[in-house]
């Protein structure tokens, strides 16, 4: 009995460890904040220990906004679950509000018992929700610099759920910009292109956008209850507004004071105006530029208060270098870099045997940063003869450019020198002149004999002669005068004596 007993204890206490080891929980996660009417969408990850656990499950989501709403979700397996709300403007008010839920499982297929709960905030705002998005050259910009070369489009980046809601339910949408709280113009695509042209300024870019639900026959039968859209062509891309019969209006009772916007919309003498007479520098909306006061001047309406910080920078440009690139092996190569822009910059150096052509997306590995003033050298050796190619890296908060220089290192050998010219040409001239001095000394002994032997008088009849030959003659005369006691004996003589 006693041993039942403890073993009893011990599997409940086994078990009881394990649901404490075996971690349930379930993640809670959403896509909010979400405007006034708008829907926002839940979403519950379940984990067993990290892992998904493989049972069955229902989901029972409650909020606490004024409505109440619950809602229980099928049995499923799935645990990953979504939940979508949305919050309709008539029965709800802005505001931060929880969400809880409460995950339970199936044990012998009959019990649905507690596995986990979570929960978790959101907010429902008065105002839309989003941020400006900066593009240029059909690239969006992470940051906020642009490039004073590019034109830029900026966009309302509106939270999906938000762009959702007013695309569905507003009867008007339109989008009041702002640069340095000077009004520029209204769109009603959200977006708006203008040319920041001065590097090394900052702007402050201020959007409202303002959703009516207004019925469209209202706008149109009383145009005085509602902001009247303007022919703003010469601002933005696709900007024509007409209203709906396809008059063109203007609104031209401005400025706008932060307390008369309602005022202003009931006040508003709608007509069709000349465009060039609107001076867009002269209407300011002061409530965009100081926020002061965010409060709605119309419930009836959506807002949507955007700001976005541009810096302008001058890209980098007129890339010069300066100094040889012809050179000889162990001579240093000394160029002198400068370029154009705005800095900071930062500065990288590639080199590459060989011929090379940049592909536009090279990195390094060591950079330069904070180069103040796009001035710089390159001082650098090269050991071995060949063709290298230096590529310059120079990036600033706005471009990048990618810069390949050439270098020739040439072998000395391949130059000749003087001395090798001039060694050969020397031996041969010294060559030519032993020649011509050699063949004028022959000519010249050469015309002393022929003169010497015209003394030999051939006519006169000599025995001795007739049989005789020169080379006869001249081994007599050789061996007369080796012969001890002889007289001595020559040709020369030989012809005197003949005489
Ligand atoms: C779980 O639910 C998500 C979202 O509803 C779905 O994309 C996914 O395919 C489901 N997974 C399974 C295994 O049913
Ligand atoms: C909701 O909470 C956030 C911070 O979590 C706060 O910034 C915001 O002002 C709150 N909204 C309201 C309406 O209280
Ligand atoms: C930008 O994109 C649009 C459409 O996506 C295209 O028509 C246009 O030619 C592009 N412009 C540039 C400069 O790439
Ligand atoms: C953007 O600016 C660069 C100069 O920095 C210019 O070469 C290029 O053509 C411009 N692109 C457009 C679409 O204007
Ligand atoms: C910006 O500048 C370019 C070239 O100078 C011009 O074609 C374009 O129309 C300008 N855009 C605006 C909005 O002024
Ligand atoms: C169009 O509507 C405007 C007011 O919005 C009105 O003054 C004008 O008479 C209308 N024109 C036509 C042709 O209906
Ligand atoms: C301007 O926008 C309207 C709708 O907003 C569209 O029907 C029209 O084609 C657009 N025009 C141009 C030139 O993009
Ligand atoms: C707009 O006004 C200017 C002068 O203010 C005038 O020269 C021009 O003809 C007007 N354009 C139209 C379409 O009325
Ligand atoms: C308004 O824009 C359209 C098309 O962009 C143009 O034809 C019309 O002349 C403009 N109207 C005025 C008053 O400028
Ligand atoms: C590079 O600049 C330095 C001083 O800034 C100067 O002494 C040198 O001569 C320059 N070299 C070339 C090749 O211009
Ligand atoms: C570089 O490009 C040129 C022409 O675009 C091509 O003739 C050459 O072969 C290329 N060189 C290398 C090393 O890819
Ligand atoms: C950029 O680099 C990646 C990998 O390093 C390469 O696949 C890609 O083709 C390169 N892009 C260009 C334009 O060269």
């Amino acid at each position: 009995m006693q041993t039942i007993h403890f073993y009893c204890h011990l599997i409940w206490g086994v078990w009881c460890f394990l649901q404490v080891i075996a971690k349930d929980y379930v993640q809670l996660s959403h896509d909010g904040p979400v405007v006034l009417g708008g829907t926002i969408t839940f979403r519950a990850d379940v984990y067993r220990d990290g892992k998904r656990p493989k049972e069955t499950f229902i989901y029972i989501w409650n909020d606490n906004s004024l409505m109440k709403h619950k809602y229980e979700s099928k049995e499923t397996s799935n645990t990953t679950t979504f939940w979508s709300i949305n919050y309709p403007r008539e029965s709800n008010i802005p505001g931060n509000y929880t969400v809880e839920l409460e995950v339970k499982y199936l044990t012998y297929s009959i019990f649905w018992v507690f596995y986990t709960s979570a929960r978790i905030e959101f907010e429902i705002s008065e105002s839309l929700n989003g941020n400006v998005a900066i593009k240029q050259v059909n690239k969006t910009i992470a940051g906020e610099y642009v490039s004073s070369t590019n034109e830029t489009k900026l966009t309302i980046d509106l939270r999906k759920g938000d762009y959702n809601f007013i695309m569905q339910k507003a009867t008007a949408i339109l989008t009041y910009w702002f640069i340095d709280c000077k009004y520029y113009g209204q769109t009603n695509d959200f977006a708006f292109v203008y040319n920041f042209t001065s590097p090394g300024i900052t702007y402050e870019v201020g959007a409202l956008v303002i959703a009516s639900y207004d019925p469209p026959t209202t706008t149109t039968m009383a145009p005085t209850t509602t902001i009247a859209p303007v022919n703003v062509t010469t601002v933005a891309s696709n900007t024509t507004i007409t209203n709906s019969n396809g008059t063109l209006v203007a609104v031209i009772t401005l400025p706008i004071t932060i307390t008369s916007v309602k005022h202003l919309m009931k006040s508003t003498i709608a007509l069709p105006i000349n465009i060039s007479t609107i001076e867009p520098a002269n209407i300011s909306l002061p409530y965009i530029c100081s926020n002061t006061s965010l409060i709605p001047p119309d419930p009836k309406k959506t807002y949507g208060y955007f700001y976005k910080k541009i810096r302008v920078r001058a890209p980098v440009s007129n890339i010069s270098v300066e100094g040889t690139n012809w050179i000889q092996p162990w001579d240093m190569l000394s160029l002198n870099v400068t370029c154009k822009g705005s800095g900071p910059f930062s500065k990288c150096l590639q080199f590459h045997r060989g011929k090379y052509n940049a592909t536009g997306n090279e990195t390094c590995d060591y950079v330069d940063l904070n180069l103040h003033s796009c001035n710089f050298s390159i001082i650098h050796y090269f050991l071995e003869p060949g063709v290298y190619t230096i590529l310059i890296i120079l990036n600033n908060e706005v471009s990048t450019q990618i810069y390949p220089l050439t270098i020739n290192i040439y072998k000395v050998t391949t130059k000749p020198q003087l001395s090798v010219i001039v060694v050969p040409v020397s031996c041969s001239v010294v060559a030519v002149v032993l020649i011509v001095f050699g063949v004028a000394y022959y000519i010249q002994s050469r015309a002393r004999f022929t003169i010497e032997v015209a003394d030999f008088d051939f006519g006169q009849s000599n025995p001795e002669m007739e049989y005789k030959t020169f080379t006869e003659r001249l081994r007599d005369s050789f061996n007369n005068t080796v012969r001890p006691g002889s007289k001595q004996l020559n040709v020369r003589y030989y012809g005197s004596m003949n005489h």
